[in-house]
C-alpha cells in the first residue's frame, strides 16, 4: 500500500474505502491501527488520529507510532486532515489551505525518531516540509470540484489542548501565520524524517481568537466539521485517484 490518508477532527471514519480491515501494527514506539480498504481498485490506508471515538488530545496523540506504522506498511504518501481556525481576516471559515509551512509552537511532544546514541544523530531538512506534488495534486482537484482552496499557507501549531488568547493570534497574524491549529507538529516532521511525502488539507472552522467576536468551542469546531465533511472527502478521493506512482519530489532525500 503506498497511499494513506490520516483523518483529523470531524474524519474518523473510511467511509470512501470498501472492504475495509483493521490492522494493528506493532513499532517501537507502541501499537497504531490503521484501517485498509480499496478505493478505485487501489488499497488505501485509513487512520483516526485522535482514535475512533476523538479520545486523544493533541498533545497526546502517539504522532510517532501512526508514522512509523504507516511507513512499516509500505506507505510513501500521507494526505492529511485539519481543523484549523484563522489568523487573519481573509483566511475565511468554510475554506480550505493547502499548507506550505509550519511554524512549530508546541512544548511537550516526542517530536523526532533520531534521539543520538546508535540512530546517530540527524537533523532533517524542513526546507519543503509539504510535499509540493500532492499540494499540487490536491489545488488541481478543489479548482476542478469548485472548492475554495489555497495554494500554500503557513500552518502554526500550538501545544493545545486550550485555544488560543487574541494576543496569541494577533501575534500569529504578525509572524506570517495564516492558521491556527495543534497537531500539524510533529507528524509532518516524523513523516519528512522518514522520507515520506506528506499533505495537509487544513479546513478553516472558524476565526481565531479576538478575530471571532465570540469564544471558541470544541464542539462548535466539530459541528462545522460535521457540516463540511463531505467536500473534504470528494477532495481527498479526486486526489487519491490522482497520485502518480512514481514520486516526482524530493520528499524521499530525507536528511
Ligand atoms: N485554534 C486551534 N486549533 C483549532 C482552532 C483554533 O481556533 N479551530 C480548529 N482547530
Amino acid at each position: 500500500m503506498r497511499i494513506a490518508i490520516i483523518g483529523g477532527t470531524g474524519v474518523y471514519d473510511p467511509a470512501i474505502l470498501s472492504d475495509v480491515r483493521t490492522r494493528t501494527v506493532v513499532t517501537p514506539y507502541g501499537l497504531a491501527v490503521i484501517n485498509t480498504g480499496i478505493y478505485n481498485g487501489m488499497e488505501v490506508g485509513f487512520m483516526a488520529r485522535h482514535g475512533a471515538g476523538h479520545a486523544l488530545p493533541p498533545h497526546k496523540v502517539n504522532y510517532r507510532a501512526n508514522i512509523w506504522a504507516l511507513r512499516e506498511i509500505g506507505v510513501e504518501r500521507i494526505l492529511a486532515t485539519a481543523a484549523v481556525g484563522s489568523c487573519r481576516r481573509e483566511v475565511e471559515p468554510g475554506s480550505m489551505v493547502l499548507v506550505d509551512q509550519f511554524l512549530d509552537f508546541t512544548k511537550s511532544r516526542p517530536s523526532t525518531f533520531f534521539e543520538g546514541g546508535e540512530g546517530g544523530v540527524v537533523h532533517t531538512d524542513m526546507t519543503e516540509p509539504y510535499c509540493p506534488e500532492l499540494r499540487q495534486i490536491l489545488y488541481d482537484a478543489a479548482n476542478e470540484l469548485g472548492i475554495p482552496a489555497r495554494n500554500g499557507g503557513v500552518y502554526v501549531c500550538t501545544e493545545g489542548p486550550r485555544f488560543e488568547t487574541p494576543a496569541e493570534i494577533r501575534m500569529f497574524g504578525m509572524l506570517g501565520g495564516d492558521v491556527v491549529g495543534m497537531t500539524s507538529v510533529p507528524e509532518v516532521v516524523l513523516a519528512r524524517e522518514l522520507g515520506m511525502c506528506y499533505a495537509t488539507i487544513a479546513m478553516v472552522t472558524n476565526y481565531g481568537a479576538g478575530i471571532s467576536p465570540a469564544p471558541l468551542s470544541h464542539q462548535e469546531v466539530l459541528d462545522f466539521m460535521s457540516a463540511n465533511v463531505a467536500n473534504l472527502r470528494r477532495l481527498l478521493m479526486t486526489a487519491v485517484g490522482r497520485i502518480p506512482a512514481e514520486r516526482h519530489c524530493h520528499c524521499a532525500v530525507s536528511s
